[in-house]
């Protein structure tokens, strides 16, 4: 009878606690460096990684599992997208990266397709979870995952400008030697060429940034510099080391705590916008609270006239390049 009555326990535990499970599709750098920081992150309990190199996505699962007895443990396979059927969360890393000198938007058309085959196959699987996109252009992709999946708009995230954000915030804390904590700053719009630092609403330690800067006598043409740098810092690393990848691969596990924890945390990401900034139908870079709902809402940051019209024409220049996806 005890052996019984534990047994039931246990079924009944396992009910409550639902183990929270990952999907990775696409094991590159991008991804493969995600799975690393998944997997010291202690967030979630299953990760399967899939990838059309079989071999190279067994690998990197024998690897990661070293990792295991120092950072705890985590259920970690290769597989398939069938594995997505049951999945909390799928990340798509998957696509071609950008060479020296491309732009995010010469992949387009080349990615575009990759993709649409991912997610057609991930949602024939049965998967009703949450999309987390990071392939270039992200905004693009991201809008091409919501219309082939018909997913609702809250369950389809990109990373979109949190990486650009964090490389922002890098900069001026070092611009005003001040600990990055006591920066809020973000870069708005499309994660590429036509983004823009948001400096009109940034503050530093509570305060104006513009009002901090004529204090310590950086010079608005300083700090346009800084948003230039911030913009081409991805094809500078690229330059030097042929990929950037841990700065997006953390911004995945960000997000992925993000959800599945239900923290609320608000980060700017490629956001589904219906009205916000006077854009609709579109993903673009905008602050977005996120919990175990997705994009539980986009919360449109109060730009000043100027910063408003570099959004619509970021936006733009996306419905643009979507029209010819
Ligand atoms: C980055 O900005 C290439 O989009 C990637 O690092």
């Amino acid at each position: 009878i005890e052996k019984r009555q534990t047994n039931g326990d246990a079924v009944m535990l396992n009910q409550i606690h639902k183990s929270k499970k990952v999907v990775l599709v696409g094991d590159g750098a991008v991804g493969s460096s995600y799975a690393f920081s998944l997997i010291q992150s202690q967030i979630a309990d299953e990760l399967v990684v899939v990838d059309v190199a079989k071999d190279h996505a067994e690998g990197d699962v024998i690897d990661l599992e070293d990792v295991m007895p120092m950072a705890g443990p985590m259920g970690i396979r290769a597989g398939e997208y069938s594995d997505a059927k049951d999945a909390d969360l799928v990340v798509i890393t998957a696509g071609v990266p950008r060479k020296p000198g491309e732009t995010r938007l010469d992949l387009v058309s080349k990615n575009a397709r990759i993709l649409e085959s991912i997610v057609r196959t991930i949602v024939d699987s049965g998967f009703n979870g949450i999309f987390l996109v990071s392939a270039n252009p992200v905004d693009i992709l991201t809008t091409i995952t919501q219309r082939i999946s018909g997913f609702p708009r809250t369950r389809v995230i990109g990373t979109g400008t949190s990486l650009d954000s964090a490389r922002l915030q890098v900069a001026l804390a070092n611009k005003f030697q001040v600990n990055l904590q006591d920066i809020d700053a973000n870069i708005l719009g499309e994660h590429g060429d036509s983004s823009f630092a948001a400096y009109d609403e940034a503050t530093i330690r509570g305060r104006a940034l513009r009002t901090v800067a004529m204090e310590k006598n950086i010079t608005d043409d300083e700090l346009d510099q800084i948003e230039v740098d911030v913009r081409k810092k991805g094809g500078k690393i690229i330059g030097l080391k042929g990929a950037t990848f841990y700065g997006v691969a953390y911004g995945l596990t960000m997000l992925t705590r993000a959800i599945l924890n239900n923290e609320n945390m608000v980060v700017p990401v490629s956001a589904p916008l219906s009205g916000e900034y006077g854009l609709n139908d579109i993903y673009i870079g905008s602050p977005a609270l996120i919990n175990s709902r997705g994009i539980a809402k986009v919360i449109e940051e109060p730009l000043s006239a100027d910063e408003k019209a570099q959004m619509i024409r970021s936006a733009r220049q996306m419905a643009e390049v979507l029209m010819n996806a």
